[in-house]
């Protein structure tokens, strides 16, 4: 969703600002705009649409220091050059870029306006910029007092920063819900709303806390709170390469971070694997075996894929470990005033560590004393940050909008926790064995899928010309399937729906007709006879079948069958899961979508 970048120091700030405006261009967003300090006076540039145009629009002479860049997801007002960012205050002296949403901005607007003011956009935003004013019509002694005044005030989600034509040695900035990072150069310093528009320029980085707010100069910065007490902060050092977010050769960010899976599937099992007493070694839980072995349940929350990998999740903790669990939406978990019990191990999974639903239900969670451990992509991210333990996954930088390589170390994550729980239960030193076995073989075995994309994409050109598509599976298959209609649909924008195979029969099989293929899960396993049994249901309507299975299948039950390499049963979904990545990225290219920026969707979805 809406990125902020900004710059102090000796360079022109306009090329810093716009490369990373660039890099935050994956979360999605519909206008742009950037503000820069010159000759004590601000020049402001916005477009609607993208951060090329930007580009374009800005004049050789655009140059100063201090400045601060935005890409802007609508929320209040509709995308245009006005209501992008950012905002100012009547004078043009004060610029504020925003991320999240004012509350009361409505009554702040009401009131702002019985006093004179005159708004040109329809954003909450903009009621900063003139509150800032106001703060200083009132007699605030600087920027700083300014922005708290005006902080006071305002009841909502900010990650914010300010700039004021009158101080242009610095940029203010807040954070209340709404994540900010401040980045440390040699004389230089950065503020951005998320890592990535920052790689390449510093790798020490500050995270701000809710209720916090920093003033960036040059020569350093300095955090405090809204009542004006220094708050200490240290720099950490992010270790995600440069070479992890950039495209390279590749098509699309999607295309690059499919094949990236033997490699991030590698990392995200590095150094946790215990071979010696055949477990998991996961030293971020903060959970000492007493207290693992206490726990009676396993709830899981996410969003979107987070929320599929999580049901994939809990199966292999109670496989392996024999510990009910379940996995849910976060959003619906977080407004049901969920019940909170004391031994229940609560897991909150989210790539961005953003996800406001998640986040929100992470703290329900720890408001009524639950125990809440994080799967997370992104390190020092707000959920990262906000849970009592946790694994990172250490996929690096994921760009495109679908999640795909965050899907499958998410997944493999849980099989990690799933072992080390099991192992400290029943689970058998053999079992264990088999486990780390099957986990320990998927970097190759994805290898092998990767190099069957052809026969992939040559399915996915017929899929790309049916209106809607069936997904199907059963028991492990069947979050695969879902997993899979939902990439599929997000990036291509045909129509799919996942069931479970044994629902078809309960409504679903009414659709199947010779127009609308069905994609299978069909594992060779205990259930292959139902799952075949199925496949025989959809022929017998002349629907078009295209299995995902550990052997080619006869004609009489499959179409095509994309043929995967055999694992554990526990850990085939992963497996599963890549040929139907493929297929969806291939159907999106034949479609000619925006395949890493798909219409309506944001990589991280940090407003409600
Ligand atoms: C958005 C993205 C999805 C992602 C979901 C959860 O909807 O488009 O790809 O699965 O958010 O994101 P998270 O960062 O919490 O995993």
């Amino acid at each position: 969703m809406c990125g902020i970048v900004g710059y102090v120091g000796p360079q022109d700030a306009a090329p810093i600002l716009l490369e990373g405006l660039g890099r935050l261009e994956y979360r999605g967003y519909d206008s742009a705009g950037v503000a820069l300090s010159s000759k004590g006076a601000l020049k402001v540039r916005k477009v609607s649409g993208r951060v090329a145009d930007l580009a374009a629009e800005l004049p050789a002479r655009f140059k100063g220091s201090p400045g601060i860049g935005h890409t802007r997801w609508a929320t209040h007002g509709e995308p245009n050059e006005v209501n992008a960012h950012p905002q100012l205050d009547a004078a043009g002296r004060i610029a504020v870029v925003h991320n999240g949403i004012i509350e009361n901005a409505d009554e702040l607007r009401a009131k702002l306006t019985a006093d004179g003011v005159e708004f040109v956009s329809q954003t909450d935003t903009e009621v900063v910029a003139h509150l800032v004013a106001a703060a200083f019509a009132a007699g605030a002694g600087d920027l700083e007092q300014a922005v708290r005044q005006a902080l006071r005030q305002v009841v909502g989600a900010y990650g914010l920063a300010v700039l004021d034509a009158e101080y242009p040695d610095r940029i203010v900035i807040a954070r209340n819900g709404s994540p900010v990072l401040l980045g440390v150069g040699e004389k230089e310093m950065f503020v951005a709303s998320d890592v990535a528009a920052l790689i390449g320029y510093t790798r020490q980085v500050v995270y701000l806390d809710d209720g916090e707010l920093a003033t960036i100069t040059a020569g350093g910065y300095r955090t405090y709170t809204l009542d004006d007490r220094s708050t200490a902060k240290s720099p950490s050092t992010i270790d995600w390469d440069v070479v992890g977010a950039e495209i390279g050769d590749h098509a699309h960010y999607l295309i690059k971070e499919i094949q990236e899976q033997p490699r991030t599937i590698e990392r995200a099992l590095k150094g946790r694997i215990d071979e010696r007493f055949e477990t998991a070694h996961l030293g971020g839980l903060n959970l000492s075996v007493r207290e693992a072995r206490e726990v009676k349940r396993v709830k899981i929350l996410g969003c979107g894929s987070a929320c599929y990998a999580g049901e994939l999740g809990a199966q292999l903790i109670e496989d392996l470990a024999r510990v009910p669990a379940s996995a849910e939406a976060a959003s619906e978990f977080r407004y049901r005033n969920p019940v909170v019990e004391p031994d229940t191990l609560y897991v909150a999974v989210s790539q961005s560590g953003e996800t406001i639903d998640t986040l929100a239900a992470v703290q329900e969670l720890q408001r009524k004393g639950g125990r809440v451990i994080g799967i997370v992509n992104v390190v020092g991210s707000t959920i990262a940050r906000q849970v009592d333990g946790g694994i990172y996954l250490h996929a690096g930088p994921e760009m495109s909008v679908a999640a795909t390589k965050s899907f499958t170390s998410t997944v493999a994550a849980f099989a990690l926790l799933a072992l080390h729980l099991g192992r400290m239960r029943d689970l058998s030193p053999e079992q264990g064995r088999r486990i780390i076995a099957g986990l320990t073989a998927l970097p190759g075995q994805i290898t092998e899928i990767i190099e069957r994309s052809e026969m992939i994409a040559g399915v996915a050109a017929e899929i790309a010309q049916s209106r809607s598509v069936m997904f199907v599976g059963r028991r492990r298959g069947w979050p695969v399937a879902r997993e899979g209609a939902q990439k599929l649909k997000e990036i291509s924008y045909v129509h799919a729906e996942a069931y479970p195979s044994a629902e078809l029969k309960h409504g679903p099989l009414a659709l199947i007709s010779p127009e609308m293929p069905t994609v299978a899960i069909v594992p060779d396993d205990d259930l292959l006879d139902k799952n075949t049994s199925t496949l025989s249901e959809i022929k017998a309507r002349k629907g078009p079948v295209i299995a995902v299975a550990h052997r080619e299948l006869p004609a009489e039950l499959a179409d095509r069958t994309l043929v995967i390499p055999k694992n554990e049963p526990e850990l085939d979904p992963i497996l599963m899961s890549i040929p139907l990545q493929i297929l969806a990225y291939h159907a999106a290219v034949v479609l000619e979508r925006d395949v890493d920026k798909p219409r309506n969707l944001a990589k991280s979805v940090t407003v409600e």
